[in-house]
């Protein structure tokens, strides 16, 4: 039998199905999205302690950025009550956490969407998780910190940098970050005190570190010690030659109302 170069049909088969294959692989590639982050799994436990650190609730709203088989909001709902929305760019991430939340009957409570997280609207969230990586964090963090103050921000594995957390715990080796958006202080106010000491504060604030100085209508400076914010919470010590006095209060926007030492007192934003 004279050799021939023309292969086997099985061979012929064997070359079509791979040149199939190749090509089919190769339309999956082109139609999946670029992803910032792979896809890996929180443990269960690592979930678990991010609720915890958050101090979820029924009346929270999670949003969890790169949700991928949807775990956290769906524990969230579970064992909570939270409402929330998880967002992925892989549709097949969607289409897992949209079955995985009705298997685990929590479908009602629960939205996922097929999106890129650098678009989603995160005004609603009063939660946020994410499993992403630094550089993602670090441009998410102008965002987030335009949030409600208030608004608990948990994080698996990474930091943001020189944003301190204000909790740090390891779970089964894993890094679990808590932050609390603190409202925006910096800046003149106008506070009057008790007893019509009134007095302008100057306040400078780098995430939720803040310093401050009071200066009086006689232009004279008096010392603001052990300030601090968590959330809408104020907190500071004036040291007047007479005495020190606390204030404590919340920020609503462009006002602050409290209690101190001394009695009531208010501040406005000049
Ligand atoms: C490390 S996984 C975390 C999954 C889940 N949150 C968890 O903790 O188990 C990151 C997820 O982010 C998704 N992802 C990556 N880049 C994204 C982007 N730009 N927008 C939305 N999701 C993204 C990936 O598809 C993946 O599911």
């Amino acid at each position: 039998m004279p050799h021939s170069f023309f292969p086997s049909s099985l061979l012929r088969n064997t070359l079509c199905l791979a040149a199939l294959l190749f090509a089919s692989s190769a339309t999956l590639a082109q139609n999946r999205p670029a992803l910032d982050v792979p896809y890996i799994k929180t443990p269960s436990a690592v979930t678990e302690r991010m609720l915890g650190l958050a101090q979820i609730g029924p009346d929270d709203y999670l949003i969890d950025l790169g949700s991928g088989d949807g775990r956290i909001p769906i524990a969230a709902a579970a064992q909570y009550g939270t409402r929330g929305l998880g967002v992925d760019l892989d549709p097949e991430r969607t289409e897992e956490a949209t079955a995985a939340a009705q298997a685990a009957g929590v479908a009602d409570k629960l939205v996922f969407r097929t999106e890129n997280l650098f678009d989603t609207d995160l005004s609603r969230a009063s939660v946020i998780s994410m499993y992403l990586f630094p550089e993602i964090n670090l441009r998410l963090r102008p965002h987030l910190l335009q949030l409600k103050p208030g608004t608990r921000i948990i994080s698996h594995a990474f930091h943001m940098d020189e944003w301190t957390p204000e909790r740090h715990e390891v779970v089964e080796g894993r890094d679990v970050f808590l932050w609390t958006i603190p409202a925006q202080v910096e800046g003149l106010w106008r506070v009057e005190a008790p007893g019509h000491r009134n007095f302008v504060m100057r306040v400078w604030q780098q995430f939720d570190r803040i310093q401050g100085t009071a200066i009086t209508a006689d232009e004279h400076s008096i010392p603001i010690t052990d300030m601090s914010i968590s959330g809408p919470d104020i907190r500071f010590t004036l040291n007047t030659v007479d005495g020190r006095y606390t204030f404590s209060g919340k920020v609503d926007d462009k006002l602050m109302n409290g209690n101190g030492d001394a009695g009531a007192w208010s501040a406005q934003r000049m």
